[in-house]
């Protein structure tokens, strides 16, 4: 399916339903206890902090920061996400504030001594107004002080490992990806075709590119200081062999 104006990919439940299986690999959600351990050390976060989880998924983080003893709200559109991430929450007996809201209203003044970020949540409006308005509202929700840690595939990391074409298989789904670089490496566009169950479902997205200055550069403008970017949440160096773009940020 083509993306239509009147409905963006990232606004399609079909799309996050699709792709569930791709994103939330077992391998991706064991990963969340490491990433939320370098996320704690990174951001020198108190125990009992209150942290916002925002475009939070099925809560892979969310549960791991609560498990940890934070006081966490997790903000996510989508709503069979959300309800994955509070049954598994309920089961662990975990207290968790789950609100169905887009990022772009999501705004609750000085709450949170912490905002994460994470997987490549960003970026997805074709309106750069609209990425700074959910980096305004991050940094409106953020108590003075309070820190900002946000993790994607950076431009200078995509240019080095590109690669037009690419498949994967989880259990009895194929995923085949195509891949475009976008007019000035503005925006990446992929078309995901899935094969499950004898049946096809293809999707095309964008979402925008962004090298490490311009990062620091639209945090900037909207109102975080001491910007400092990693190759990933370990914290090792934003170089030519980093892997991932992790910026931190404080209000
Ligand atoms: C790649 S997933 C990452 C999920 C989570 N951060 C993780 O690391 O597992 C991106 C998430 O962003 C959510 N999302 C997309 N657009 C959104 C929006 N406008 N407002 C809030 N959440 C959004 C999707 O529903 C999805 O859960």
């Amino acid at each position: 399916m083509k993306e239509t104006a009147e409905t963006p990919w990232h606004e399609r439940d079909d799309f996050w339903e699709a792709i569930e299986p791709f994103i939330f690999t077992s391998k991706i959600i064991d990963a969340a206890s490491q990433d939320v351990e370098h996320a704690i050390a990174m951001m020198k976060l108190e125990p009992g902090a209150r942290i916002c989880d925002l475009c939070c998924g099925i809560g892979r983080h969310s549960l791991e920061l609560a498990r940890r003893g934070f006081q966490v709200t997790s903000v996510d559109r989508t709503e069979h996400y959300l309800e994955r991430a509070k049954a598994n929450a309920k089961a662990e007996g975990l207290d968790i504030e789950f609100v169905h809201q887009d990022a772009r209203n999501f705004r609750r003044p000085d709450s949170f001594d912490a905002v994460i970020n994470l997987f490549t949540s960003f970026g997805y409006f074709k309106n750069p107004n609209e990425n700074i308005t959910v980096l305004e509202n991050i940094n409106a929700s953020l108590k003075p002080g309070g820190k900002v840690l946000m993790e994607l595939m950076g431009k200078e990391v995509l240019a080095r490992i590109f690669q037009e074409r690419d498949w994967r298989q989880e259990d009895n789904i194929i995923l085949l990806e195509e891949r475009k670089v976008g007019k000035n490496w503005e925006f990446i566009e992929a078309r995901w075709i899935l094969f499950k169950d004898g049946q096809k479902y293809e999707q095309t997205f964008s979402t925008k590119l962004y090298s490490a200055i311009e990062l620091i550069d639209m945090f900037s403008r909207s109102g975080f200081r001491a910007m400092e970017t990693f190759g990933g949440l370990d914290g090792s160096p934003y170089d030519q062999k980093a892997n991932r773009l992790t910026i931190l940020g404080c209000k």
